[in-house]
């Protein structure tokens, strides 16, 4: 059991970010990732349908023998964390927890900005989380056309430092010291929000929290893959063009992502009264 994959699972390539800092802390441990292209992307679709995708994939990686789950897509957390707790034996890791605890740890002036898709600033699930503590002031801010960006492959453009110019600029001017990139897509754009925000803000990201994450609950749970184990990577999309998720991934993370495997995910019932 403890040299099955970890299976992780996004949108589309967002959480590719999440894959890669989760090799990074563990590289010994198998990955086994679904980018849910044929539903990209969540962000600005109803709850319940995001809900309904996302347990959809879940159901696969679990049938395929994972050994956890992480929801490597802050949509997906905001609409269905606690189904999939309920739902799985394995643990289910999300990325919004860890988010928030070092957004917390990290803020000096209490100011803290969180950016995210429209889903996840509707949710309320950071502001929620966060505005427990009353010291502080939390600024959030939905950037709906980031996710369309890295879902094309631009990063890096003049047109993206102009948008990123406008969703960001009143955050900047309301003067949050700390940032959180609450969608697994945006690291991808961390250069033109870094700029924007400029060098006295602090950007809490969520692959690197999640991944943390990932770890502690290995080892507490003693799932640590064995000494000898090969880890192995393996990569699918539910939509119908591979070529096109491996050109992606491969422009984004570099490396790694050689064969794609397209999934097929099933309707599945969900328990009576879910909207
Ligand atoms: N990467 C995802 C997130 O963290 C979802 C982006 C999307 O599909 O809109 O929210």
């Amino acid at each position: 059991m403890n040299d099955a994959p970890i299976g992780i699972f996004d949108s589309g390539v967002g959480g590719l970010t999440v894959a890669r800092a989760v090799s990074q802390l563990l590289p010994r441990e198998s990955i086994h990732y679904i980018g849910d292209t044929a539903h990209s992307p969540y962000g600005p679709k109803p709850i319940a349908d995001v809900r309904r995708y996302a347990l959809e994939v879940l159901d696969v990686l679990v049938s395929e023998g994972v050994k956890m789950l992480v929801i490597a897509c802050n949509t997906a957390s905001a609409a269905m964390l606690r189904d999939a707790r309920e739902r799985y034996d394995v643990p289910v890791v999300e990325v919004i927890g860890p988010a928030v605890r070092t957004a917390i740890s990290t803020t000096r002036n209490g100011r803290i900005g969180v950016i995210g898709t429209v889903g996840t600033i509707g949710s309320r699930a950071y502001q929620d989380m966060l505005e427990v503590n009353e010291r502080l002031t939390v600024l959030a801010r939905a950037c709906p056309r980031f996710v369309e960006f890295v879902e094309a492959g631009v990063t890096d453009t003049a047109e993206v430092l102009a948008v990123a110019e406008e969703y960001l600029a009143p955050l900047r001017d309301a003067d949050v010291d700390t940032l959180v990139l609450g969608c697994t897509h945006y690291p991808f754009l961390e250069g033109a929000i870094s700029y924007v925000m400029g060098p006295d803000v602090s950007l809490v990201s969520s692959d690197t929290e999640t991944a943390k994450d990932v770890y502690r609950q290995l080892v507490s749970r003693e799932l640590l893959a064995g000494t000898g184990a090969r880890p192995q990577h393996v990569y699918e999309a539910t939509g119908d063009s591979a070529d096109d998720f491996i050109r992606l991934a491969d422009r984004l993370i570099g490396r790694g992502v050689s064969a794609v495997r397209l999934v097929q995910t099933g309707a599945i019932d969900l328990p009576k009264g879910t909207p």
